[in-house]
């Protein structure tokens, strides 16, 4: 159902101008668009409309008629849809591009921000921070970027300011005509002039290397109009971004508090005040077609106001949206926009603010601080920045003292850590993969500590070993590093310990400094419905340690009885997929696993019919589609799919197109069966002794499905010894000196990649807390505590390992030892350890893999991602680093592992650059069943759709010619705020673990 627009007849320009707040949360609360009379446009006001706008620009097209911007500046890039806009724009990103930021533009902005900060500092205080700083700083920043080394920063100025009065001049006001049209002649005249010079003085301006673009020359009207538009849109913005970035921590002591003692990055500041006010507040956009957009008909020819300031305040996306807070939750904000036009000056302005103008201001301008007789002032909607800014300081400080130290916007991965050098007691309880994450992280963080991991189970690793499904060892390879970790004199494994047991907390509180509670969440969840506890209904994670041998599933009581011929599995998350996978797979198809094959064949012997259920349809599943797809191509295994019948489901989703290559995926002579049912919602499960069927409640009514057993996979949850409220402790600190991480800290939520990213966090906050005083050093760690002789160290472990692997059966990586007693005698055997400083018998297989990096880019970061990842391995390695847009196909050199780096672009493509490699691929088809590959997808988790769909388009047209992926699948969300070549890093790591390479030399940041 559409209905027509509400009309806001209440909204004026001048109360937008002033505070234009109030008015966006009545127009969100009010449905998100309006016919606003006043504007005279449409405004778009919630998060999800705007996104949507932006995501598809064959409705809602970027090519105005009668734009104004096109009189004022003339028809840039910013104006066009594709495919005419994409050549330009491709035209402008070399320049532009995150790895010349870095190289090339940061140290130009350090040399200005000296420059305009001794200008500021000579003014004296009572100066303006934006008129006598920023505005200086970022048309200076402008001017050598782009070139114009004929024309001073205050020119760049006033065109810039004239520019964009007369792209606003709705009021078609004579005289701002004219001051625009002398600044559109004078940049023509600059420019003219200056497309001489460089043509024979090449730099790396964005002139100059436009003169030396190969394959496109772009005509002068379209470099005219580009520059202009870049004129207008490159200075005034950043500035902004400095003004309200400093304005707000000015007036929020407590959130600047957290940036001068290290516990928020200028990153994150510089992110959280875009936010909180975007500098672009209202950008134009004009329907093609008539269409809907959030059930209101929007009529072909419309004109709208797409509202960023107010789609980044929506309540449905950030808690509290109002406030400025740079501890809040990370969610991708839309102040660059999103869609093709999504800023290309993004890293420009990311290292000018971020990297260097916030952290020189508040670094060497002593008490720097509002003057309460002359206070700020704000204004604007469709531009919103500071008025004034006038500020005091009582003192400078020299360049070498800024107050924190998180600021590069690709931070190097050996950066020093800061002062904070003193040598900690850490105690970290449960070995699993959050625990282990964050003795890793305090380890790099606080070099000195000596950490003490502690675990109940006589074996290291938790749901790394017993969780993650016994087919998926890429995933299980984490476990590699991990054990390099324990080879680290300083930190040190105690298994067969007990937290309440053998060990209590108090005297773990009295021994270590600081005590990190990573002991997981056990528990399978319940399904609130009749006959949840009936005999024959078991939780996933039960099922899964009983396929993974846990010895706690193994002690005879608890034993899982045979499925059955039918079993019934209840979720549709990525748990319960790979219980599927786990359960229907092929003996065969198991090679290379460490699946117990005993326990898994009393399962599944009688196995016929797997059913899956879930409430949702698939584009809302929780799965992955790259699980799916894996299901899909299994040998043996035919697929059914209900309750699509009714459904609309939205073309080109991910998940959905997944689930249809199921239903289309063909099995002849099927062993086993797969019914996927979508949308339907549990009753009930009947069964006198046991559980005998299964009762949903489906879109055309009840089904009752007979069954041997029902497995749910619905989450986790505490049981009697979870120390702590899961969840209760969001920041990880309980109180200083007692921290939760984990599913202990945040809840059954987060992949395991998910954890090393939390655990850096957390070993951050020890660290303030420990800079701040709030935790003491001194107490005396493991000699404090008393004798653990029933404990398993480290080399026990590698005992177990060892016995496990020696033993494996053929086709298998290990097998098992599932009895508790048994692990204890094999870690007590005297079972000779092979002399490794590695960890690994298998560690020297390949001590110098040569690699080849593969990046497939569209702006820039993951080319900046593979010369990271390059360069972590240092000099001594045979690594080279390759374009996956000059490649082809004969260039994939078998005897070398390849690295593939791929960003995603369009809705789910490649990089436009990098198609023709997969066309090639997929049309040749080379024989690369030699090749070993590992991949790592960059893109942006708000294309819910499409995240990351760019490398898994290579993946698999590698795969489809027989290469072999290894390791875990790296991810990295652009609007997650974490910095892509760190994370990129961390994956890099576990990949060499599991390749059998030695250590990247930069590992340590
Ligand atoms: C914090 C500072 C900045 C913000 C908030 C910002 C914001 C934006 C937004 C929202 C757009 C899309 C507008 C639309 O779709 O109509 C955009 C586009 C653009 N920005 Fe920025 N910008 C900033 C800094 C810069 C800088 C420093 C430069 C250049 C050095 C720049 C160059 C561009 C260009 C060339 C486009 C057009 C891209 C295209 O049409 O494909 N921006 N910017
Ligand atoms: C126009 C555009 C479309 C995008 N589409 C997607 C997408 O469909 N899925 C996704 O995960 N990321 C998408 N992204 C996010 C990029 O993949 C992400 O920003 C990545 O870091 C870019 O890396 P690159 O600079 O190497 O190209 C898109 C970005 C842009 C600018």
């Amino acid at each position: 159902m559409s209905r027509p627009a509400p009309v806001a007849d209440w909204v004026t320009i001048p109360d937008l101008y002033r505070d234009p707040f109030p008015i966006y949360d009545r127009l969100r609360a009010e449905g998100g668009v309006h016919w606003v009379p006043a504007v005279g446009r449409y405004l778009i006001t919630t998060y999800d409309a705007v996104h949507a706008t932006e995501v598809d620009q064959g409705t809602f097209s970027a090519n105005e008629e009668g734009s104004l911007q096109i009189r004022a500046m003339g028809h840039s890039m910013l104006r066009r849809d594709d495919p005419e806009h994409y050549p330009e724009r491709k035209a402008w990103q070399p320049v532009l591009r995150p790895g010349v930021v870095k190289r090339t533009w940061t140290s130009v902005f350090e040399r200005n921000a000296d420059r305009y900060l001794a200008e500021l500092v000579a003014k004296g205080p009572g100066a303006d921070l934006v008129r006598d700083f920023a505005a200086p700083f970022a048309a200076e920043n402008l001017r050598e970027v782009l070139g114009f080394h004929n024309v001073t920063q205050q020119d760049l100025q006033r065109w810039s300011q004239t520019l964009i009065d007369a792209t606003g001049n709705y009021a078609d006001d004579p005289d701002v005509w004219s001051r625009g049209e002398r600044s559109f002649d004078e940049v023509d005249l600059a420019l003219d002039e200056m497309l001489r010079w460089h043509a024979d003085h090449p730099d790396h301006s964005l002139i100059s290397t436009l003169l030396r673009t190969p394959d496109y020359e772009m005509p002068i009207e379209k470099v005219r109009a580009n520059v202009k538009m870049t004129i207008g849109g490159g200075l005034n913005e950043p500035r902004d971004a400095l003004g309200v970035a400093a304005w707000a921590l000015l007036t929020h002591p407590e959130q600047r508090r957290l940036v001068e003692d290290g516990r928020a990055s200028w990153q994150t500041v510089f992110d959280e005040a875009l936010r909180w006010i975007a500098p672009i507040g209202l950008y134009s956009r004009q329907v093609t077609r008539d269409t809907v957009l959030a059930g209101v008909r929007l009529p072909a020819g419309a004109r709208l106001g797409i509202c960023i300031l107010s789609a980044n305040r929506d309540e449905r996306v950030w808690a509290d949206p109002a406030a400025f807070d740079v501890q809040r939750e990370v969610k991708p904000h839309l102040a660059f926009s999103k869609g093709v036009h999504v800023c290309l000056g993004a890293w420009i302005a990311r290292a000018e603010v971020a990297t260097v103008g916030l952290p020189a201001l508040f670094g060497r301008l002593e008490g720097l601080d509002l003057v309460p007789e002359d206070p700020a002032e704000i204004g604007g909607w469709v531009f919103r920045g500071m008025l004034k800014l006038p500020v005091s300081w009582r003192g400078t400080r020299s360049s070498a003292a800024p107050p924190a130290s998180t600021a590069s916007p690709v931070p190097a991965a050996t950066a020093a850590p800061g002062p904070a050098r003193r040598g900690p007691s850490v105690a970290v309880v449960g070995a699993g993969p959050a625990g282990c994450f964050t003795a890793q992280a305090v380890r790099r963080t606080l070099p000195a500590a000596r950490i003490d991991v502690f675990d109940r189970l006589p074996v290291p690793y938790g749901l790394v070993r017993y969780g993650v499904a016994a087919d998926h060892q890429g995933t299980k390879a984490v476990a590699r590093q991990f054990d390099r970790l324990f080879h680290d004199e300083e930190v040190r494994f105690h298994g067969n310990v007990t937290l309440g047991g053998e060990l209590d907390l108090a005297t773990l509180r009295s021994s270590f400094d600081a005590v990190v509670l990573a002991t997981g969440l056990h528990e399978d969840e319940v399904l609130a419905v009749p006959g949840a506890r009936l005999a024959g209904v078991t939780g996933s994670g039960r099922l899964t340690r009983t396929l993974n041998g846990h010895p706690d599933e193994h002690d005879g009581a608890r034993t899982v009885e045979p499925l059955g011929a039918e079993v019934v599995v209840v979720g549709h998350g990525n748990v319960a997929v790979d219980v599927v996978r786990l359960l229907t797979r092929d003996r065969a198809d198991l090679h290379g696993s460490d699946v117990d094959d005993a326990v898994r064949d009393r399962l599944v012997e009688d196995l016929r019919v797997v059913h899956v259920v879930g409430r949702s349809l698939p584009h809302r599943a929780r799965f992955d589609p790259v699980v799916l797809r894996e299901l899909a191509d299994l040998p043996g295994v035919a697929h059914v799919v209900h309750g699509l019948e009714d459904a609309e489901l939205p073309a080109g989703d991910a998940r959905v197109e997944a689930v249809r290559a199921l239903a289309a995926s063909t099995s002849t002579g099927a062993r086993v069966r797969v019914e996927w049912w979508f949308g339907f919602t549990p009753e009930r499960f009947e069964g006198t002794a046991r559980v005998e069927a299964a009762c949903f409640r489906g879109p055309r009514g009840p089904v009752r499905l007979a069954c041997g057993s029902v497995v749910t996979a619905v989450g986790f949850r505490a049981d009697g010894t979870t120390p702590l409220v899961p969840g209760a402790h969001g920041t990880g600190r309980v109180e200083p000196g007692l921290y939760a991480a984990g599913w202990l800290r945040s809840g059954p939520r987060g992949t395991i990649a998910d954890q090393r990213a939390d655990a850096r966090d957390l070993a951050a906050l020890i660290r303030a807390d420990l800079d701040r005083g709030a935790v003491g050093t001194g107490r005396p760690g493991r000699d404090g505590l008393p004798p653990l002789p029933g404990a398993v160290d480290f080399d026990g472990w590698r005992r177990i390992d060892l016995r496990e692997t020696l033993d494996a059966a053929p086709g298998r990586v290990r097998t098992k030892i599932r009895i508790r007693e048994e692990l204890l005698r094999a870690a007590r055997s005297d079972l000779p350890l092979p002399r490794t400083d590695a960890g690994r018998p298998d560690r020297s297989a390949a001590p110098d893999l040569p690699l080849t990096i593969a990046f497939g880019t569209e702006s820039g970061n993951a080319e900046l991602v593979a010369e990271e990842l390059r360069r972590r391995l240092g000099a001594g390695t045979a690594a080279e680093v390759v374009d996956l847009a000059t490649a082809t196909p004969g260039d994939l050199a078998p005897d070398r592992f390849l690295v593939l780096v791929c960003s995603t672009y369009g809705d789910g493509e490649l990089p436009t650059a990098v198609r023709p490699f997969r066309e090639r691929l997929l049309a040749e088809r080379p024989d690369l069943s030699a090749l070993r590959y590992a991949v790592f997808g960059l893109g942006d988790r708000s294309y819910t759709r499409t995240y990351s769909r760019g490398s898994e388009l290579i993946d698999e047209a590698l795969a489809g010619c027989g290469a072999v992926r290894v390791g875990e699948y790296g991810r990295h969300d652009a609007g997650g705020g974490e910095d892509a070549a760190r994370v990129a890093g961390d994956w890099f790591e576990g990949v060499l673990a599991e390749v059998g390479a030695p250590a990247p030399v930069g590992a340590g940041a």
